[in-house]
């Protein structure tokens, strides 16, 4: 007999939904829908539930400095990166009271900063993309950056002061996450891989009415059991093929006297200092999905950060690591219904996987209650994919 098909979401029943993946995505939609909606879930996850990229994240909330002056990628990134901005910091405040647990959200300033004629060139044109956009930010003279951030090094060229770009405690959030859908009677974490089956072509698993595939980079992969054989969801959306890796190494050092309060950036560095560790990253390396970082890749980031703050050379190594990121062509995330009815995506985020998390929560959770979706939002959708090919 054929699984009765996935329930269409224009109705006024209330779905059960199933989530496939336990990342800050699959979580902040976990939360969207059972704490703040009212609708059940169940989050599936065979993988240590908040332990893929969102835990390898530095945790930045960074609009400005990761989408307002990039080329090539999709037209609408910086207006959605601006939308999940400023959900952050009423979501970080539901969070708290739903957890019991704070976030580490901060809305301090991030600062770029230039030491030669290039990064000021990179700079100003972000500066110029922003003023396009009508997007307040400061030029600093270098002595205005030292007395705001002292640890920043004595030939600082000039800094640019984003408002827009704060930051979270990523791992604390996950945390946070898992706690307050612990405590809902609404949802229901399970680890291990959801049961998914087809049938006659059409998907199914059993109990719920909708299913978001949420697993980071191994989206495409999720199985399918179909007649005895193991099929991965790509068969059923190409689309999904689109989501590639990115390896990213980072290390983390532990706060010493003098070390950075403010999160810096200069070109592909960064330094993001949290309560208990600074963290320094990245490298973004298409293609590989390995879990081990280089020595000499940590060394290298380790170097560049000094040239940035003197000090980070001399503080102890906490932890180092590697992480991967989803990424699709034009750098924006799959978000919505894709060519199989009833089955939704959330992944691709790249850079901005924490970032993004609320609006991809809200997004999902109101086209599964089949509440009216903005042409921004729709620009997301993963059709976007076999439109363009
Ligand atoms: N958002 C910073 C990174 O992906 O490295």
């Amino acid at each position: 007999m054929n699984p009765p098909p996935l329930a269409p979401p224009h109705s006024s029943f209330t779905p059960k939904v199933a989530i496939l993946g336990a990342g800050i995505i699959g979580l902040a939609v976990a939360f969207e829908l059972a704490i703040k909606r009212g609708v059940p879930v169940t989050i599936y996850d065979p993988a240590p539930m908040g332990r893929g990229a969102s835990w390898a994240a530095a945790g930045m909330l960074a609009p400005a400095f990761e989408a307002a002056a990039e080329e090539g990628v999709h037209p609408h990134l910086f207006d959605l990166c601006m939308e999940g901005a400023e959900l952050w910091p009423d979501f970080s405040i539901d969070l708290a009271h739903a957890a019991d647990a704070e976030s580490g959200y901060s809305g301090r300033p991030s600062l770029a900063l230039a030491f030669d004629m290039a990064e000021t060139a990179a700079m100003h044109k972000l500066a110029r993309a922003l003023d396009a956009r009508g997007i307040a930010h400061e030029e600093l003279p270098p002595g205005t950056a030292h007395l705001l951030e002292p640890s920043l090094a004595p030939d600082l060229v000039a800094a640019l002061q984003m408002p827009t770009d704060g930051q979270v405690d990523n791992r604390a959030v996950v945390r946070a996450l898992i706690m307050a859908l612990q405590r809902s009677p609404l949802a229901t974490l399970r680890s291990e891989a959801a049961p998914l089956r087809s049938v006659g072509g059409r998907l199914s698993l059993e109990g719920h009415d909708l299913i978001l595939a949420a697993a980071g980079w191994s989206t495409a992969a999720i199985k399918v059991e179909e007649n005895g054989e193991r099929l991965s969801l790509v068969n059923w959306d190409p689309a999904l093929d689109e989501i590639d890796c990115y390896g990213g190494q980072m290390l983390s050092v532990a706060h010493g006297y003098g070390s950075p309060e403010t999160t810096l950036r200069c070109g592909t560095i960064y330094i993001a200092p949290k309560a208990d560790r600074v963290i320094i990253g990245a490298t973004v390396e298409p293609g590989v999905a390995t879990e081990a970082p280089e020595p000499a890749a940590i060394s290298a980031l380790l170097a560049r950060a000094a040239r940035l703050c003197p000090v980070l050379a001399d503080l102890p190594i906490i932890e180092t690591w590697a992480g991967i990121r989803p990424g699709t062509r034009d750098r924006a995330p799959l978000i919505g219904e894709t060519a199989v009815p009833g089955l939704y995506v959330a992944s691709g985020h790249f850079r901005n996987g924490i970032l993004l998390a609320p609006i991809t929560a809200r997004i999902i959770a109101d086209m599964m209650l089949g509440k009216p979706m903005s042409e921004l939002h729709q620009s997301f959708s993963p059709s976007r994919i076999g439109a363009v090919a």
